[in-house]
């Protein structure tokens, strides 16, 4: 293992000594730890944990982050990473207090992804932001979502159908002997359904949905960083392209949406754009063009995550996946209390617009800050028994999400969709999805389990590996069909 040659210069700078062993450049070897514990990282002389900012780029951390949150909420609630130059909040009143302060804290530019999803509402801050969002967002909530059930649900359907017992696929192998399947949920269901859903909604015609489907998980891609930036350039160009002809088509041919019996229940949303006018002006093509880039993006992987995510969590809590079954509403606690507990965005960055002092720590105006959401969501000054996934527990709001966010009775709404001004539009949208996809996933599946021989062990070398950051990149099942 070779020497980092300038340790002697990072601990000092970092004003720590974390007798941990260099592997490559600056990056520290932090041994792996049960889930739930964090590595020694030193104390001071009063005995609190010291915290080493190289744990954020380490193996340990990506798979078992909550307790090093943990000592950051604990210890340092405002946290500055001086190796990153940037500062961290991590409990929820904190978290919450900034995001609906929309003139004290603004969006920022998020690195790779505003070159590749393009110049978004994301971005935006204020009367701009609101104009965009107002735009926008009413046609995935309230009685526009209504309208889109229908939809969603036949999408579902027509998945589940299409698997087959007598041609297997890479994703889907059936045993006629034993009765029983192997299915990659990501790959059968998972990967591809929200982002069918999305072009439904949008109006895509049937025949660009393969197109959209590639030049979605090329945007995907793409974000990952400037390796692959290029790729996910040019399927947004590609995008675009098309979603101008076609918008350009909608204005004088407008398509709609219809029920189970063909009824028809309003227009999709590019043709509603097309015939949306501000201060007497229709939209422009490049209106609607530049934010469908984001809601293809925005609701995909997210949505995906959530629901391997939730089968992975249930699966593993068979009491708890049986109650769910034998009450299908109980899919709602379900969804939050996945989102609650494993959820694939980490957090949102801002910039604070005025000079701010918090929990001690000055904060100079335009410096980086990260609100954690996940952290927020593991904040036990919140909720009791954190690392504990537990669809009933009494302390999770699991109620129609709110701007404002909600905390009464002893409950609180989880950080996944953010709150506040920016607070995720496709929030109800995804929940539609990942609760009706699931319940008819649930009546196709009999008997189902992990198929454990199928999925990654934690480094331990016991048990499945847990979700860490992010959501699960496939989950292999092993399942009766019926
Ligand atoms: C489980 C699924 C999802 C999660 C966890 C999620 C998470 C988030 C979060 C945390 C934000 C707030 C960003 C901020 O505060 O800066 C956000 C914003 C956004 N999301 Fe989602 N999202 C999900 C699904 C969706 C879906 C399905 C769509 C579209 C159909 C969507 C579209 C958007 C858009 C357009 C924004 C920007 C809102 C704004 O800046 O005003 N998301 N999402």
């Amino acid at each position: 293992m070779a020497m980092c040659p300038f340790r002697d210069v990072l601990d000092r700078a970092l004003a720590i000594n974390v007798g941990a062993t260099i592997e490559t450049g600056a990056r520290t070897s932090f041994p792996l730890m049960p889930v739930g514990l964090a590595a020694d990282m030193g104390r001071t002389a009063d005995g609190t944990p010291l915290f080493d900012p190289r744990i954020f780029d380490s193996a340990e951390f990506a798979r078992n982050p909550y307790p090093y949150y943990r000592i950051l909420r604990d210890h340092y609630p405002v946290y500055f990473d001086k190796l990153h130059n940037c500062y961290y909040v991590t409990r929820y009143d904190d978290i919450t207090a900034c995001y609906l302060d929309d003139e004290g804290f603004n969006t920022i530019p998020k690195g790779s992804s505003s070159g590749v999803l393009g110049n978004t509402q994301l971005e935006l801050s204020g009367i701009e932001h609101r104009r965009r969002r107002n735009l926008y967002g009413r046609h995935l909530v309230g009685q526009a979502l209504d309208k889109r059930v229908p939809a969603i649900r036949r999408l579902a359907t027509e998945m589940i159908a299409g698997w087959k017992t007598d041609a297997p696929s890479e994703v889907v192998q059936y045993d006629a002997g034993m009765g029983r399947a192997r299915i990659e949920l990501g790959g059968a269901f998972a990967n591809e359904f929200p982002i069918r859903v999305v072009c439904q909604v949008l109006g895509i015609p049937d025949d660009a949905r393969q197109s959209f489907v590639y030049w979605y998980h090329s945007m995907m891609t793409g974000l990952g960083g400037s390796e692959t930036a290029q790729q996910g350039l040019e399927a947004r160009q590609h995008l675009e392209d098309y979603v101008e002809g076609l918008v350009e088509q909608r204005r004088s041919q407008p398509s709609f949406l219809t029920d189970d019996s063909g009824k028809v229940l309003g227009r999709d949303i590019i043709s509603e754009l097309c015939a949306t006018k501000v201060d007497g002006d229709w939209l422009s093509t490049e209106e609607i063009t530049s934010n469908i880039a984001l809601i293809v993006g925005g609701g995909g992987e997210t949505t995906r995550g959530a629901i391997l995510n939730m089968w992975y969590l249930l699966l593993q809590h068979p009491d708890q996946f049986a109650a769910v079954r034998a009450t299908p509403s109980l899919w709602d606690a379900a969804f939050h209390e996945t989102l609650r507990h494993s959820t694939s965005i980490g957090g949102q960055p801002r910039h604070n617009t005025f000079d701010l002092q918090l929990h001690g720590v000055h904060i100079p105006a335009g410096s980086l800050m990260h609100m954690v959401d996940v952290s927020a969501n593991h904040d036990d000054r919140v909720f009791a028994d954190p690392g504990r996934f537990d669809i009933h527990r009494s302390d999770l709001y699991v109620g129609k999400l709110l701007r404002s966010g909600y905390r009464a009775d002893g409950r609180a709404s989880h950080m996944a969709f953010g709150v506040g001004p920016h607070l995720c539009p496709g929030a109800w949208i995804s929940h539609q999805e990942s609760v009706t996809g699931s319940r008819l996933l649930a009546e196709r599946l009999g008997d189902v389990q992990i198929a454990a021989d199928r999925m990654p062990t934690d480094v331990t070398g016991s048990g499945l590996a847990p979700i860490g950051l992010g959501a699960i990149r496939a989950l292999w099942l092993d399942v009766e069909l019926i």
